[in-house]
């Protein structure tokens, strides 16, 4: 291994990501390599502490785990502030042009660091230097960012961090196409009881706003004993909650090659291993099919909550954001899914002002709602995306018309928040403890298996522990209780 990445590297290629290249599909099916460790690396990071800022969805949480582990067997500590670490890594989220503004102005702060403390290491990572105009950003507007590196390369972090640390070089590597999937990667995981286990990687859905296919790269499924291994072992530390991951967990297995194993497979093959509870996240409706339903019903550890994201409810806009269902179509999923498994509470993600959603367009979402009966949804107006066929539709709406449906669709999606809450109250309700509440210094929170967040009167030794809790109060975003 050389001692420079750009040495091993083509640099025309990866210097800066492409997102035409990123846009394409092959079908050949993705390599397995396993993590390796050089022995030179281990100790780089003795005496050195480092902290990592995550943005975004669960993938990024996910990811987080995974460099925090790589640094651990780097020889690094996790500082519990920013203030006193030798090295802050920003993972970041491209999904809205707020996301990014936010990112936008922690770099500008952390400049202000990096003059106090001018041996501090600063990356930037994730799915915003997976977009071309970033990197170009960051390299003229940002000089005091020392790595860049994306999704599909955080395995090759010791490199990095030993380019940093010891020829001062910038390093910049960003793959526009995903490469391997890599196992046996250490993790640090954030908590002691649930744990994120990507079961999937990537996206080849393409709605038509969406940047995450060009961030993720092509579907690509983990081996089935990879992930059943992997749970089997978080079980035995004394874990008691996985969340499967992947933006749609619904195609696992669909990029396997003569092996008719799918998502209702695995999920039947981890119920069998007993871990408390088994969650997931999340499904496209499009990919959702009876072997998942029936494996949710007869499933004993598989949670009875579903995020379905339906995303709009006119078939026009459904059309043009390439989601390939109407609302028909959804409505008869979500009545097979609620059939199947009695009970189910099932939330959803919805955009309004999509290019050319008209008023009426906004009336059919705020129908489906009401007929979905959602108890919950992560509702956002539309952000425009560069590099993403949506944005160059035409859009007339104007923003404050957005905003007002915006409001217009949170009201209603509260009132259903809290008549799906209400349903619990008198009941007793098996609770996974998390840790303290911001109710007070007796009050604990845990979820419920229908993923409801639940404020009670306890103490920390309940930490970890599964216990019946009675509701005695639902308020439109938890529910209060008392144990049983
Ligand atoms: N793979 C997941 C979604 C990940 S993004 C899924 O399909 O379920 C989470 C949510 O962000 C999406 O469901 C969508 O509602 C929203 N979103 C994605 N791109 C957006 C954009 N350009 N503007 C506004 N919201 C967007
Ligand atoms: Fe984005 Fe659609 Fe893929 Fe979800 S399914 S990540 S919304 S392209
Ligand atoms: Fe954001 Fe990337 Fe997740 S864009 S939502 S962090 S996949």
């Amino acid at each position: 291994m050389g001692d420079t990445i750009m040495d091993e590297h083509d640099i025309e290629k990866y210097f800066k990501p492409d997102l035409r290249q990123a846009r394409k599909r092959t079908r050949n099916t993705s390599e397995r390599i396993d993590f390796l460790l050089d022995e030179k690396d281990q100790n780089i990071g003795s005496n050195r502490t480092f902290f990592i800022h995550t943005y975004g969805c669960q993938a990024n949480e996910a990811d987080s785990e995974i460099m925090a582990g790589i640094l651990n067997a780097l020889g690094f500590a996790q500082a519990s502030s920013e203030s006193e670490s030798d090295l802050i890594i920003l993972n970041t989220c491209a999904i809205r042009e707020n996301a990014e503004n936010r990112i936008w102005g922690e770099l500008g702060r952390l400049k202000a660091y990096k003059r106090h403390n001018p041996d501090l290491i600063l990356a930037l990572a994730g799915c915003m230097p997976q977009e071309e105009y970033v990197v170009e950003r960051v390299l003229k507007k940002y000089p005091h960012v020392d790595i860049i590196f994306g999704t599909h390369n955080i395995h090759r972090l010791p490199d990095y961090i030993r380019t940093a640390l010891f020829s001062k070089e910038k390093v910049v590597e960003v793959y526009s196409e995903e490469g391997a999937i890599v196992e046996s990667v250490p993790k640090l995981r954030a908590h002691a009881y649930k744990a994120w286990v990507h079961i999937m990687y990537g996206c080849d859905e393409f709605c038509t706003y969406c940047i995450v296919p060009y961030t993720r790269g092509k579907e690509r499924s983990r081996a089935r004993e990879d992930i059943l291994s992997e749970v089997r072992e978080l079980k035995n530390q004394g874990y008691r909650e996985v969340t499967l991951l992947g933006q749609n967990v619904n195609a696992y297995g669909k990029d396997f090659k003569d092996v008719d194993y799918t998502f209702g497979d695995l999920l039947n093959d981890l119920d069998r291993i007993g871990i408390d509870r088994i969650r997931f996240a999340t499904s496209h409706p499009h990919d959702l099919d009876r072997k998942t339903m029936e494996a949710m019903r007869d499933g004993k550890h598989v949670m009875p909550y579903f995020h379905l994201p339906v995303q709009s409810g006119s078939d026009k806009i459904l059309k043009k954001m390439n989601r390939h269902y109407t609302s028909k179509e959804y409505l008869d999923v979500l009545g097979q899914l609620k059939e199947t498994v009695p009970g189910i509470s099932v939330t959803t993600d919805i955009i309004v002002g999509f290019p050319g959603e008209t008023e009426q367009d906004f009336e059919d979402t705020m129908d489906l709602v009401k007929q979905a009966r959602f108890e919950g949804a992560f509702t956002f107006i539309y952000s425009k995306r560069e590099g993403t066929p949506a944005a160059k539709y035409p859009d007339e709406t104007r923003e404050e018309e957005k905003k007002r449906r915006l409001q217009r669709l949170n009201e209603l999606v509260n009132e259903l928040y809290l008549a799906g809450s209400k349903r619990f109250e008198e009941k007793t309700v098996k609770v996974l403890v998390e840790g303290y509440s911001k109710h007070g210094e007796d009050m604990m929170i845990g979820y419920t298996e229908h993923n409801k967040l639940v404020n009670f009167k306890g103490n920390k030794s309940l930490i970890g522990k599964m216990i019946d809790v009675r509701i005695t109060k639902a308020m439109t975003w938890y529910l209060m209780g008392e144990i049983v």
